[in-house]
């Protein structure tokens, strides 16, 4: 793969590829509809808003920004923030060639900003403040960073996108006001029984109806308790739920109920089973209280008693 190469100020560039993910946006239409409003540029003075995604993790962030550029014909580039992200890795890198001089390579955020693309900041509460500080005038009127590094000030190509996704409780620092004041807020919230049921039969496309329904009133129980249980654990517990029946040659199509609650366990924890649909009667009967359901006696008899999970 040849690296493209630019030049600004004299200083040369290498830009970085954009992410290519199989990720398309199923359901709540209304929120996609959200960021392309924040990104649209309606008067020659205008400029496009930076939405802040945020949301449980898990509930669809990335997923949305992502489909959302890509619905727009753009190329998406990814930046996953850390607490270990310094200014620099947002702007650019200087590594060694193979001649021993000295190259510069462009960020993703860098990348997108020269070619015009999206740049998705994924879960940008876990940068530090002196990171976020040197986005500040990408944000506004200014629209350019500037690389100390390379000795360069990058502007944005004008159909440059930012999105920033963050994590409603996973915060490392306190993202700075005056970026906060630079961005919109976009809620995702868990999606109503009809659109979980659209984002799983898009993501297990090979699911029967009778584990997908037990699955979504599991998840749908869980939402309404407002458990940190999301589409993403759903996924996971029917994948792993049909592996398993496939591995001990058991019909993956057909429901076993105690089966579903051991994939539970492996994914999320003993908690969590009280959502089961054949499970959710007696907790709510029993006022929320801590409820000993069938499956827990059950549990108790086996589960823990063994070495291995799966020995019963
Ligand atoms: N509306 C949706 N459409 C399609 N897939 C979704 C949707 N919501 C969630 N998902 C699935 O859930 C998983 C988690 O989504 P992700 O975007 O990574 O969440 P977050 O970034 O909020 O942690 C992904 O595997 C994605 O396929
Ligand atoms: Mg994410």
């Amino acid at each position: 793969m040849t690296q493209k190469v630019i030049e600004i100020s004299g200083v040369e560039l290498a830009l970085t590829e954009p992410a290519e993910i199989e990720m398309e946006w199923v359901g709540n239409e209304d929120l996609i509809n959200q960021v392309k409003a924040a990104w649209l540029v309606v008067d020659e003075e205008d400029l496009p808003l930076t939405p802040r995604i945020l949301g449980k993790p898990g509930i669809g962030k990335t997923t949305l920004c992502y489909a959302t550029g890509k619905q727009l014909g753009k190329d998406v580039y990814i930046f996953q923030a850390t607490m270990d992200t310094r200014p620099e890795d947002l702007l650019i890198s200087p590594v060694i060639a193979s001649d021993k001089s000295i190259k510069y390579v462009a960020s993703s955020l860098v990348s997108a900003m020269i070619t015009g693309a999206v740049c998705l900041l994924d879960e940008g509460n876990r940068m530090s403040e002196k990171s976020w500080a040197s986005l500040a005038p990408l944000m506004d009127k200014r629209r350019y960073v500037e690389s100390i590094i390379a000795g360069i000030r990058i502007y944005a190509h004008p159909d440059f996108r930012l999105c920033v996704t963050m994590n409603s409780d996973a915060s490392t620092y306190e993202v700075p006001e005056y970026i906060l004041s630079r961005m919109i807020n976009i809620y995702v919230d868990f999606p109503n029984r009809a659109d979980e049921l659209k984002i799983l039969k898009y993501n297990l496309p090979f699911a029967s109806d009778e584990v997908l329904k037990y699955c979504i009133d599991f998840l749908q129980n869980a939402h309404l308790n407002n458990e940190p249980i999301v589409s993403r654990d759903g996924i996971k517990c029917l994948r792993y739920y049909i592996k398993q029946r496939k591995f001990h040659g058991k019909d993956p199509a057909k429901l076993d109920t105690t089966e579903f609650k051991k994939t539970i366990l492996h994914i999320l924890d003993k908690s969590a089973i009280k959502f089961c649909p054949d499970e959710y009667q007696e907790y709510v009967k029993n006022n929320k209280g801590i409820n000993k359901s069938n499956f827990d006696t059950l549990l108790e008899d086996t589960f823990y008693s063994s070495e291995n999970p799966d020995d019963f």
